[in-house]
């Protein structure tokens, strides 16, 4: 049984969610439909995914075909950097709930703190970057209150923020942020971030739970340590007698953050949900906990351009 987090209108959130991203189209309309069967009733999406039209269609033939209800669902997407702009927010908004044949979503999310011009694409130049000077989040965050007070999403958070930009919004928006989903697991556990959203009633939303081995080469480097193969997860499995990919998902649940594995193979689908049943022991928490590396795998360098507006300091406020 997924447990639920509950936001303050009362509305539920399953704490475990199936991650779409590099899940390609081709692959993620079976992930989805796979998942809606096993019982999965969160889906975590993002325009920049590439995959939402797909999704979209695996969703309207699960409700269609009766399997679920839209209300039973939980469907996140995120408003892309390039779409900042006050005039450009709905729009970006609209265009995924086109894609994603739905009238609302339940949570919609700022999904870096960095904005570029509309259009602008990878390789990045200084040139495609708009400083946060020039475009403000606070700018980007009053629309989101303008489609939450609609309904066209029934919460608004942001993914990637520091503190101090949670601060920031807490102190001088109308509306707060619900959520910060960010990157979490054992090597980057981030305790700092977990005690100021808990005392700020923020939600979070751990990405990249089982270390996202499948990331282009470019976002990788040459020494990274594989979160799945750690010698303390591996055993704490096979005492358990399950898979390290259940440990990890178990140990974010245990935290109290929201968790979306990414999968496209049913079998990896279905066993990412059975970890939902897994208690993990005292002693288990503490081994865990003594892997702390404070390593990021989706490190944000790639916004720090020659010459651009952002810095790896800035960006994480370090
Ligand atoms: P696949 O989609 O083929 O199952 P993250 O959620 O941290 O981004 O990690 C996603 C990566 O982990 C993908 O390569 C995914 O592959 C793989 N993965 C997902 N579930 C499991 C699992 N239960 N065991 C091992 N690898 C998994």
């Amino acid at each position: 049984m997924v447990a639920t987090l509950e936001f303050e209108n009362g509305d539920q959130m399953p704490i475990l969610g199936l991650g779409t991203w590099k899940s390609s189209p081709g692959d993620v309309y079976k992930a989805v439909k796979t998942a809606i069967a096993a019982g999965y009733r969160h889906i975590d999406c993002a325009h920049i995914y590439g995959n939402e039209a797909e999704i979209g269609r695996a969703l309207s033939e699960s409700f269609s075909e009766g399997i679920v209800t839209r209300e039973q669902m939980w469907i996140t997407s995120k408003l892309w950097n390039d779409s900042h702009a006050p005039e450009n927010v709905r729009p970006a908004l609209e265009e995924t709930l086109v894609n994603l044949q739905l009238d609302y979503l339940d949570l919609y999310l700022i999904h870096w703190p960095v904005a570029m011009k509309k259009g602008a694409s990878f390789p990045l130049t200084a040139e495609k970057l708009v400083s946060p000077e020039v475009l403000p989040i606070l700018i980007t965050w009053s629309e989101m209150e303008v489609l939450a007070d609609e309904g066209l999403c029934r919460h608004i958070g942001v993914s990637n923020f520091s503190t101090a930009k949670l601060q920031d919004l807490l102190e001088n928006a109308r509306l707060k942020p619900e959520m910060n989903q960010i990157e979490l697991h054992p090597y980057l556990q981030q305790p700092t971030m977990l005690d100021f959203c808990q005392a700020n009633t923020i939600y979070l939303t751990a990405y990249s739970p089982l270390g996202s081995s499948d990331r282009p080469d470019s976002l990788k480097a040459d020494d990274e340590p594989v979160l799945l193969e750690n010698s303390t997860i591996v055993a704490i499995a096979k005492q358990h007698g399950v898979t390290p990919a259940q440990v990890l998902i178990s140990w974010a649940i245990h935290r109290g953050t929201a968790v979306i594995p990414k999968s496209v193979n049913p079998a990896r689908i279905q066993q990412n949900l059975a970890a939902a049943d897994l208690s993990l022991t005292p002693a288990d928490i503490q081994a865990i906990a003594a892997l702390d590396l404070n390593r990021r795998y989706v490190s944000g360098d790639f916004w720090q351009v020659e010459g651009g507006p952002y810095t790896l300091a800035a960006l994480w406020d370090m």
